[in-house]
């Protein structure tokens, strides 16, 4: 071994002792005759000490060591006489007796340090260096010790883990698939599983009863900070379940994550939302329940007083901001430009404000008298000090405006923490989603979703109307992960494809084979999947997974360290019977 200890374990009480230690030198201080050496490992940063009075030659070594040179010391552990109490280490230096310079370093493109000065590009081509600043390191650690404790809890439970296959055949449903051209089988492809959804339903009519498995998953789409190209899951599967059995399964797992990783207890049950109230409430299927701040609906309250702008809007809706009243013009314009940027698209901004000294001003005061606002302002209960604010126009596109909106407050207020969390379960969705610009039904979940029994006979009379059985876990206003208990009957499941207009052609041609495997006998089953990136991230206060994954791809889909993707050379091509046709990029 090069070391007996690390850069992390020493404490006052091993002063006296003898170490060796190895690592890399994160910083060196000459100090008149002394040299300074903070030298760093996964563990911890400890400092050593090179007297010139006592061992010159050691000292001048000392000297001409760069950053991140890799290191070896050895020395005794002495008590520090100006600690540094910010760090476990800061109570003791070692004096050096011993360096061996094991490797050199060229000068790092950035400081690595939490704080360090190199932005994201430059970061990402030498992910390598970055790792090694603690900040990444933590979260990497926190992430080995979540998926510890996922498995534990679900062998526990008596899932067991079964990986299932990264070459599979292209189905592009919700996202688009990422191929692979197959060389022994000139011009056809196989695609990355966007998730292992159909394998784990096999599984299931296997009998496998408990199925997961912490994979990674490929979907070809527009990045954002919670979405990666490549990402894993948590991706379980149980066998005669109806949904109430997987919300409790599922909520321990995410109540014994809390407890052993974060050491939060969460006693109470998770609440549970319908999609309905969801959008009604919040405007959006994921809402961030740290705080409140509820939408009101006033539409019937601000209708035939002349304003035609609210008279001729489907939807009024506010929300009530406590304390705002004092928000100055300036503020309130700003408000308005946030919500008028294109992103979000709302046309304008009205607000009410209660006075604390009791009065009321309005930005629609010429329209509605004061009596009528106080209305407004008792349906919002707000109080003294309170700031309404409004938005209006066509429903579904309002709250959403207004869920951007209700953000926004909930961040300038400071009622996001990210050490704070608030999870539930949202309920009930639509089994489909209509578009417009295709003119048909898609599933909201995945075409394997099961109807909910109660309006299996909508189906095909108020095809929008019917709800799935399906369910997404909500933590902080993120969807950490969702499931729903599927279809394992033929004959709905062909109904289903049917609705989803894919021929019978189609449907055999794609699911054939999960179609024939439920003809031998599938049990009743239903799962989900968590975002597993999102949950690190989430438990870590981060905004993007970026910092949860070792080798994260950019916005672009890039990974700049290793250049990829990158082309191809002909005889590859050739070998793979592919023909490039020329593109011009932007
Ligand atoms: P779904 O598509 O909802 O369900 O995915 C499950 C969870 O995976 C995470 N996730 C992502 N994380 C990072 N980057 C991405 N591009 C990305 N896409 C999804 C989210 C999401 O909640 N097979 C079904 C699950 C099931 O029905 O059992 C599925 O994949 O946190």
């Amino acid at each position: 071994m090069f070391r007996d200890k690390t850069c992390g374990e020493l404490r006052l009480s091993d002063a006296g002792t003898s170490v060796t230690l190895a690592g890399w030198v994160q910083r060196a201080r000459k100090m008149g005759g002394m040299t300074f050496v903070d030298m760093r490992d996964r563990y911890g940063v400890t400092q050593v000490v090179f007297n010139n009075e006592t061992d010159a030659a050691l000292c001048e070594m000392a000297n001409k060591l760069g950053r991140e040179f890799v290191i070896q010391v050895t020395g005794d552990v002495a008590e520090r006489s100006s600690k540094n109490m910010n760090i476990p280490t800061g109570e003791i230096e070692i004096i050096a007796r011993k360096l061996v310079i094991l490797n050199r370093s060229d000068v790092p493109p950035f400081t690595i340090e939490d704080d360090t000065d190199g932005g994201d590009d430059i970061r990402m081509k030498y992910r390598y260096l970055d790792l090694r600043r603690p900040a990444i390191r933590r979260n990497l650690e926190l992430r080995h010790k979540m998926a510890f404790e996922i498995r534990r809890y679900l062998d526990e439970k008596g899932f067991i883990e079964v990986e299932t296959p990264v070459l599979i055949k292209s189905t592009p449903e919700g996202a688009r698939d990422f191929v692979v051209p197959s060389r022994m089988n000139p011009g056809e492809f196989y695609a990355l599983p966007q998730s292992p959804q159909t394998f784990k339903q096999l599984l299931m009519v296997s009998g496998f009863d408990r199925y997961f498995q912490i994979v990674k998953c490929f979907r070809d789409e527009d990045l954002r900070a919670d979405r990666q190209p490549e990402f894993t899951q948590i991706d379980c599967e149980m066998s005669f379940v109806e949904q109430e059995d997987v919300l409790q399964m599922f909520e321990g797992l995410v109540k014994h994550i809390f407890r052993y990783v974060k050491d939060i207890d969460f006693t109470e049950a998770f609440p549970r939302m319908t999609w309905a109230d969801a959008m009604k409430y919040y405007g959006c299927d994921k809402p961030d329940t740290r705080f409140e701040m509820k939408f009101v609906e006033i539409k019937d309250l601000t209708v035939g007083k002349g304003f035609a702008v609210l008279d001729d809007a489907e939807y009024v809706g506010a929300i009530c901001a406590k304390g705002c009243a004092d928000y100055t013009r300036k503020q309130l314009d700003q408000l308005t430009d946030f919500v008028k940027r294109p992103q979000i698209g709302a046309k304008g901004l009205m607000w009410v404000k209660l006075e604390q000294d009791g009065s009321i001003k309005s930005s629609v005061s010429k329209f509605y008298s004061e009596e009528e606002l106080r209305v407004w302002a008792d349906r919002c209960q707000a109080e003294a000090g309170d700031l309404i604010l409004i938005l209006c126009g066509e429903t579904m596109k309002t709250r959403k405006q207004l869920c951007e909106l209700r953000l926004e407050m909930g961040s300038r207020l400071g009622l996001r923490d990210p050490q704070k969390f608030s999870c539930l379960w949202v309920v009930d969705f639509p089994l489909f989603e209509w578009d417009e610009e295709t003119q048909r039904f898609y599933a909201m979940h995945h075409p394997f979703t099961s109807p909910n029994p109660e309006d299996f006979d909508k189906l095909d009379t108020a095809t929008g109307e019917v709800r799935a059985t399906a369910y997404d876990m909500i933590v902080n206003g993120n969807e950490l992960g969702g499931g729903s208990i599927r279809i394992h009957d033929a004959a709905l499941q062909d109904k289903m494809f049917r609705l989803l207009g894919l021929s019978e052609a189609d449907a055999q041609y794609k699911f054939g084979f999960l179609m024939d495997a439920f003809k031998y006998g599938a049990p009743p089953h239903g799962g989900l999947a968590f975002g597993f990136d999102r949950f690190v991230s989430i438990l870590a206060g981060l905004d993007s997974i970026r910092d949860v994954i070792a080798f994260p791809k950019n916005n672009s889909g890039r990974d700049v360290m290793i250049d990829a993707p990158s082309t191809i050379d002909q005889a590859q091509l050739d070998e793979l019977a592919l023909a490039l046709v020329p593109v011009t990029k932007e």
